[in-house]
C-alpha cells in the first residue's frame, strides 16, 4: 500500500493526454500496490499563485518566529510541502508548453522548494530533504522529443530532473504521449504512450 500524489497541470480536463497518462501510471501502481490511496492536486483548479514578497520574506523565518501574517502567507506552500512529505509516490502530469513546463507547474515548484523543509544548506552544500520517494513524470506534447531533431528542445525534462533532484527526488521515470500534432504519428500517439507504461 502506497500513498500516491497526482499533480495535474493541464487545463484540458478529461481531454488531457498528460492527465490520462498519469492516470494510467496510477492504475498500474494500484495493481502493484493494492490498497494504495491517491490524492490529486489539480494546479489549474487550485490556481497556484506566483510567489509574492510576503512568501519570499517568510521563507527565511523559522516557524517558531513567524508572525500570523507570515504563517498565512505560507499556507499554500506549507500545504504543498506537507503533501510531498506525506506521499510515497509522486506522479506529475504536464503538457509541454513552449518547450518547457506550464507556468502552473512552475508556480507549484516555487512553493515546494522550501529552505529548511525540502532542501537545506546546513552542511554548506545543498541537500534535498525529500528522500526515499519515487517520481513518475507523465508528459504530453504535439511534437516528438524522445528522438530526432527536436530532442534538444525539450527543456522540461532536464529542468524537472534537476529541480526535483535538488529537493531529494532523484528516482524519476518519464513516460510520454508525443507526436499528437504530427500526421502519421498522431493517429497512434495516445495509445502508444499509454501502452508504454510499465511499472517496476
Ligand atoms: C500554449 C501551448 C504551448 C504549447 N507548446 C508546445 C511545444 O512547445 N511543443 C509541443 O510539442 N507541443 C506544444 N503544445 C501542444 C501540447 O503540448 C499538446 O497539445 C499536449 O497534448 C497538451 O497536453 P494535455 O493534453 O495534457 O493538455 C503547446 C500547447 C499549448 C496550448
Amino acid at each position: 500500500m502506497k500513498k500516491i500524489l497526482h499533480i495535474t497541470s493541464s487545463p484540458r480536463g478529461e481531454d488531457s493526454n498528460s492527465t490520462r497518462l498519469g492516470r494510467r501510471i496510477i492504475e498500474k501502481l494500484r495493481n502493484q500496490y493494492p490498497g494504495s490511496t491517491v490524492t490529486v492536486n489539480d494546479l489549474v483548479e487550485n490556481d497556484y499563485e506566483h510567489l509574492q514578497i510576503e512568501q519570499i520574506g517568510a521563507f527565511k523565518i523559522p516557524p517558531e518566529d513567524q508572525t500570523s501574517a507570515q504563517r498565512a502567507a505560507l499556507r499554500v506552500s506549507d500545504h504543498t510541502v506537507e503533501e510531498l512529505l506525506d506521499a510515497d509516490i509522486i506522479v506529475i502530469s504536464f503538457p509541454l508548453y513552449n518547450f518547457n513546463i506550464p507556468s502552473s507547474l512552475k508556480a507549484w515548484i516555487d512553493h515546494a522548494v522550501r529552505p529548511g523543509m525540502t532542501f537545506t544548506y546546513a552542511t554548506g552544500r545543498p541537500e534535498g530533504l525529500l528522500k526515499g520517494k519515487k517520481v513518475y513524470l507523465a508528459m504530453a506534447a504535439n511534437g516528438v522529443y524522445s528522438d530526432g531533431p527536436m530532442k534538444p528542445f525539450n527543456f522540461a525534462e532536464p529542468y524537472l530532473r534537476y529541480i526535483l533532484g535538488f529537493v531529494g527526488l532523484t528516482d524519476i521515470t518519464l513516460f510520454r504521449i508525443e507526436g499528437s500534432g504530427i500526421p502519421g504519428v498522431m493517429e497512434t500517439a495516445t495509445e502508444k504512450g499509454l501502452q508504454s507504461v510499465e511499472i517496476g
